[in-house]
């Protein structure tokens, strides 16, 4: 029996009437750039996400320059994140000819660590001699919500707000995570989602989304993604061209009826996996991991932590990925390739380390943290349609790899 690490076509199959009848009504209109179905679901994900204004965009890459250019973001300016992101978060900034400050995560969540951004702010963290930067010329923070579970947004927003800095949250990974009763994408300044195919909330293509707090920054990212032009052909910015295809939306606005019910089952998929680690005796409690983060008990793993809490506290991890840490990967990746179980690695080089990144100067040892985690993670089959013989499977061939 083969596993795949996601599969979309159990999800088709559930939704094929509805989304071919939504994409025929495109194609019947042949309104194929902002039609009504754009405006229909920026105002839907708008309502999803508690948030007054939401824009459609053609990638959550896009989402995140459409984010920087509101906020008028220069060359030279700094902007803090996590190096153990999707390279686009990064990207976005380098763009624009910012500089990146990558800044350590923690070692539970994996997301960045607001103490270690209340050290770089206060000028404590030893980046910051070497970045040397002007206080001033540090514009903003762009906290990812990886895997699917907040950032630690109360001292990050904070933070932000002793120091003017713009908050930006990637939550690419996290539409309809929750922290403090809050979503994703609505405790920032702006939020930024993709709909690339394999996220909880996937396009038949790429595609993206930008929310944004303040109506004047709202405005001018609606203008930046169409050229920056208001009225058409009057261009009072240089804006990029990033526009959410109709049938893009149209697909969508289908989807994001199922999306909480999807996103409850990888929930209960995701504790299933916890209690079935837990009975194989294979799992190790984060507060025996070493100081950087390295599991030293090799017959044991690290299953998801959820540190936004509970529901009823308020929180919920949407378990985009479930993730587990091991000391032992390559065996856990054998074993898993021989029985023909999908898995990955979420990310195996921390931005820090890429070579485009080399002329910043940073090394291994910067983000001790994310170095660990790039050599212990890894990501197990997780979507809503998994079985749960598919899921005891998983659970046997890794439990029997750590203990062998
Ligand atoms: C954390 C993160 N940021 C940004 C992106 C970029 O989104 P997209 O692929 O839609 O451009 C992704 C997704 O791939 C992501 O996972």
């Amino acid at each position: 029996m083969s596993i795949p690490l996601l599969d979309l076509n159990r999800q088709y199959e559930s939704i094929k009437d509805e989304v071919q009848q939504a994409i025929d009504e495109v194609l019947e209109s042949q309104y194929f750039i902002m039609g009504d179905q754009v405006k229909e679901f920026e105002q839907a994900v708008g309502r999803y996400c508690e948030v007054n204004h939401a824009y459609g965009c053609a990638s959550g890459s896009d989402a995140l320059l459409l984010a920087l250019m509101a906020m008028d973001i220069q060359p030279g300016d700094y902007v803090l994140t996590s190096p153990f992101t999707f390279f686009a978060t990064a990207g976005a900034i380098s763009r624009l000819g910012a500089i990146p400050v990558f800044l350590d995560i923690e070692k539970d969540s994996y997301n960045l660590d607001p103490k270690q951004v209340q050290q770089f702010l206060e000028g404590e963290h030893p980046l910051y001699a070497k970045l040397n930067p002007e206080p001033e010329q540090i514009k903003a923070v762009i906290p990812v919500h990886l895997y699917g579970q907040m950032v630690d947004m109360k001292p990050l927003q904070e933070l932000a707000k002793a120091h003017g800095l713009m908050v930006i949250e990637d939550a690419a990974q996290a539409i309809g995570a929750a922290y403090n009763n809050q979503k994703a994408g609505s405790v920032g300044d702006f939020g930024c989602f993709s709909f690339f195919p394999s996220k909880n909330l996937g396009a038949f293509g790429d595609a993206g989304l930008i929310t944004v707090k303040d109506k004047a920054h709202a405005e001018k990212a609606d203008i930046l993604r169409l050229h920056g032009a208001k009225p058409k052909y009057h261009h009072s910015m240089v804006g990029i061209n990033s526009r959410l295809d109709t049938i893009q939306a149209a697909v969508l606005l289908v989807k994001l009826k199922y999306l909480d019910d999807w996103s409850q089952r990888r929930r209960e998929i995701a504790h299933t996996y916890n209690r079935m680690f837990e009975e194989a005796g294979v799992t190790a409690d984060v507060s025996t991991l070493g100081e950087h983060g390295s599991l030293e008990e090799a017959d044991k793993i690290i299953t998801p932590v959820e540190t936004t809490g509970s529901e009823s506290e308020g929180g919920r991890h949407i378990y985009h990925q479930y993730t587990i840490r091991t000391g032992q990967r390559d065996k856990v990746h054998d074993a898993l390739k021989e029985h023909e179980i999908g898995h990955s690695v979420y990310y195996p080089v921390p931005l820090h380390e890429q070579e485009c990144f080399a002329d910043l100067g940073y090394k291994p040892g910067d983000c001790p943290v994310a170095n660990v985690a790039a050599k212990e993670v890894v990501s197990l089959p997780i979507f809503p349609e998994l079985t749960q013989s598919e899921i005891e499977r998983v659970v046997e061939v890794v439990s029997k790899a750590v203990k062998s």
